[in-house]
């Protein structure tokens, strides 16, 4: 029954919603109905001063390539390698950002959302790294943006570098597996908190040290394309070692940063920061031990090779037990330096996958949503996959290995908050991709509210449980360039029309506006009525 006093406008607005979730329940329902109650979740359900946003990245928005003294990326150069990207895709226009953003922060107004993710462009404000100086017009474009933010009441939620760096930083010493790379990185750092540091309070250093690591250098599918058997076949690199190199070098180099902030900025600018680290959820595939071993071994091979090191000091025992010498050392200066060097956790949470023992079973890969190597240490001498029997975890998304378990969402924070001791954690990404044969994203995008609002009320569970969460972000803002699958995947509660470039609202759009309007305090009524996935749809118990 809707509750509360609504306007015609709001009631003409539930009955189209209605409609559309009418034809969307018996999806949902088919694969959560051994879940028995329903989502009501609200803004409401979240602590004061909780921020609430939509998260971008430079290289997937931005385009404008090569103007204004921007330098050429690693990103720029891979795209323009024959078949490295979907479709030939590059992001050298992307969504225009670079031109749109007033319109864009229009957009994140208009949603009323209090905080944006964004990142900067290393090779727009450092064309070349250190061998060159700062480009001004590079500055001068974040300027406008945070300032154009704070305008409107939005909090900058800034990620110094998202997968894209100088294309000379990898030409002269072969990027991240270069110890010279923290040294470039602390530099831009530092002009960063210079720069826009009077007003950015939140900063992240480097968004997924562990899957750029993955994929960068034992997959080979992001730039610069390393791997070597089985995880594939390029011309260079060798995927059991450097992805533990190119993590060491990136861990050192947020450490290094956070000192300089602590000791050079921090007492004047007041701003707190954080690492980002993508974090599936890992359950056994069966009731073995060793498979609940290996979940557990997964979730440290992932989340905690990078988070340990931050919180602790060292690696996590698990790979330190497993690892041989390829595992790089950290001297007991460099301990003291990582140890307690983030503020917060940022958590990028899409899906939950299956995992099971390689130590003292076999471990063939074949389904399409299993790993390979899983019989080698690097990737823990676990499998993951996303079916069991034959049966997927949950419903697919567009993504081959993402898909859509809320409770994981639930568990992976509780994990975090257990292992690193109540740390602040924000949720710096979380949202649905399309599958790809669904033409009609853009007008009937139910499943993306589905998923949102079901990640959302277990999330508002694990804070009610009492995990220190203290914001979420849709990822992501409008439809991007999604790295190798270049335009083929839309995570977007925005559409982008591809020639003109045009941004639509999509229906979970206009949801998360509900939401984050009919949910504030005074509005506790139409909320409640609002609420749009209060139909056969999970809803978490409390514990
Ligand atoms: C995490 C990355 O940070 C982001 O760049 C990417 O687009 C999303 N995951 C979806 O794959």
């Amino acid at each position: 029954m809707w509750k509360g006093n609504l306007t015609c406008k709001h009631s003409s607005f539930i009955i189209i919603f209605f409609l559309i979730l009418c034809s969307a329940n018996s999806v949902v329902k088919a694969s959560f109905e051994e879940e028995e109650d329903k989502v009501d979740v609200k803004r409401s359900d979240f602590p004061d001063g909780f921020l609430f946003g939509a998260a971008t990245s430079s290289y997937q928005i931005e385009g404008a390539h090569l103007e204004d003294g921007k330098g050429l990326s690693n990103w720029d150069f891979f795209c323009r390698i024959k078949g490295s990207i979907a479709n030939g895709d590059s992001g050298d226009i992307a969504e225009d950002h670079y031109h749109r953003y007033m319109e864009d922060i229009e957009i994140l107004h208009s949603l009323g959302v209090n905080a944006y993710r964004f990142s900067i462009s290393w090779s727009r404000v450092l064309p070349r790294g250190k061998f060159g100086g700062v480009n001004q017009a590079g500055i001068l474009f974040y300027n406008k943006i945070i300032d154009n933010l704070l305008v409107r009441g939005i909090e900058p939620f800034v990620t110094i570098h998202h997968f894209d760096y100088p294309q000379e930083l990898e030409d002269r010493y072969g990027g991240w597996l270069s110890p010279r790379m923290q040294e470039e990185y602390v530099h831009f750092a530092e002009i960063c908190f210079q720069s826009y540091g009077d007003r950015v309070r939140y900063w992240c250093t480097i968004n997924e040290p562990n899957l750029f690591s993955e994929f960068a250098y034992e997959r080979g599918t992001y730039p610069p394309s390393h791997c070597s058997p089985p995880f594939g076949n390029c011309s260079a690199g060798n995927s059991d070692v450097e992805p533990l190199i190119a993590a060491h070098n990136m861990l050192l180099a947020h450490a290094k940063a956070v000192k300089l902030y602590r000791e050079r900025f921090k007492s004047k600018q007041s701003g707190v920061v954080g690492i980002v680290v993508h974090s599936f959820m890992y359950k056994p595939l069966t009731d073995d031990k060793w498979d609940k071993e290996a979940a557990d071994r997964a979730l440290a091979f992932n989340m905690a090779w990078i988070l340990d090191p931050l919180v602790f000091g060292d690696y996590p025992p698990e790979m330190r037990r497993y690892h041989g010498s390829e595992l790089p050392k950290f001297a007991s200066e460099e301990r003291m330096l990582l140890r307690d060097s983030i503020d917060f956790i940022g958590i990028n949470h899409y899906g939950t996958l299956y995992a099971k023992d390689c130590i003292y079973s076999s471990c063939i890969c074949n389904d399409s949503s299993c790993n390979k190597g899983s019989d080698r240490a690097i990737r823990g001498f676990v499998y993951t996959t996303a079916e069991r029997d034959g049966v997927p975890i949950g419903e697919p998304t567009g993504m081959p290995r993402f898909f859509v378990v809320p409770r994981g969402m639930e568990e992976i924070v509780d994990y975090a908050k257990k292992r690193y001791l109540d740390k602040p954690m924000f949720v710096t990404e979380n949202g649905y991709s399309s599958p790809q044969n669904q033409v009609d994203d853009y007008h009937h995008d139910v499943e993306r509210i589905y998923y949102l609002e079901s990640y959302l009320a277990f999330l508002a569970r694990a804070i009610r449980n009492g995990a220190d969460v203290r914001g979420y972000f849709i990822w992501t803002l409008m439809d991007d360039f999604e790295w190798s699958n270049g335009y083929s995947i839309r995570f977007g509660i925005y559409h982008v029309d591809p020639h003109t470039l045009n941004r639509t609202p999509k229906l979970s759009a206009s949801w998360f506006r509900n939401f984050l309007s009919n949910c504030s305090i005074n509005h506790v009524e139409s909320c409640n009525a609002i609420s749009l996935m209060n139909k056969d749809v999970p809803m978490p118990q409390s514990e």
